[in-house]
């Protein structure tokens, strides 16, 4: 069979371009914790304000017995609720993220943070931030008009100055 030599070099650079790509995926997977999301808990979106997990009282940062510490994230049109929350940096973190309304995603620049938030499942990521700053959170799914303006921010504080949310003993945040 006789291939054209131009043909065969268009051929070698194809399957060069395909290779970088799956080594890029690859390095990503294996060393910067990048993954599909996998966890298909589901959820159901429109009683989100009544669910247990994800009740107003329990939005935020919040540490167990375990001194394991979850931050649950709600994503509406336009922002990320709450507006306001402080983690520490170096340390490992589950984030638990769902949408009240339509398909979002979430980006945090500098972290492994990148997933969609599909309505009536829970996104899970474990993520650390390297170093204390304000971090932006985008939307990187088209959800709106107001898509371009849908980003809040996280503070994350050095890990010996971060300090606990206190729960008080009637379970309510102070
Ligand atoms: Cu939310 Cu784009």
């Amino acid at each position: 069979m006789h291939i054209d030599p131009l043909e065969k070099k268009w051929a070698q650079i194809v399957l060069a371009i395909c290779a970088l790509f799956v080594g890029i995926i690859m390095i990503d997977a294996l060393f910067h914790g990048v993954n599909a999301p996998s966890n298909v808990e589901t959820i159901d979106s429109a009683k989100l304000h009544l669910s247990e997990e994800f009740a107003e009282d329990n939005l935020g940062v919040q540490v167990d017995a375990n001194g394991d510490i979850t931050v649950r994230m709600v994503a509406g049109r336009y922002s990320f609720f709450p507006k306001k929350i402080a983690v520490p940096a170096e340390t490992k973190l589950t984030f638990r993220w769902v949408s009240i309304d339509v398909l979002h995603g979430v980006h945090i620049p500098m972290t492994n943070m990148s997933t969609m938030i599909v309505p009536g499942f829970v996104a899970q990521i474990e993520t650390s931030f390297p170093k204390p700053g304000n971090y932006p959170v985008l939307c990187n799914e088209y959800c709106g008009l107001g898509h371009d303006h849908m980003w809040s921010k996280i503070d994350v504080v050095e890990k010996d100055q971060w300090i606990a949310p206190q729960i008080s003993s009637t379970g309510v945040k102070e």
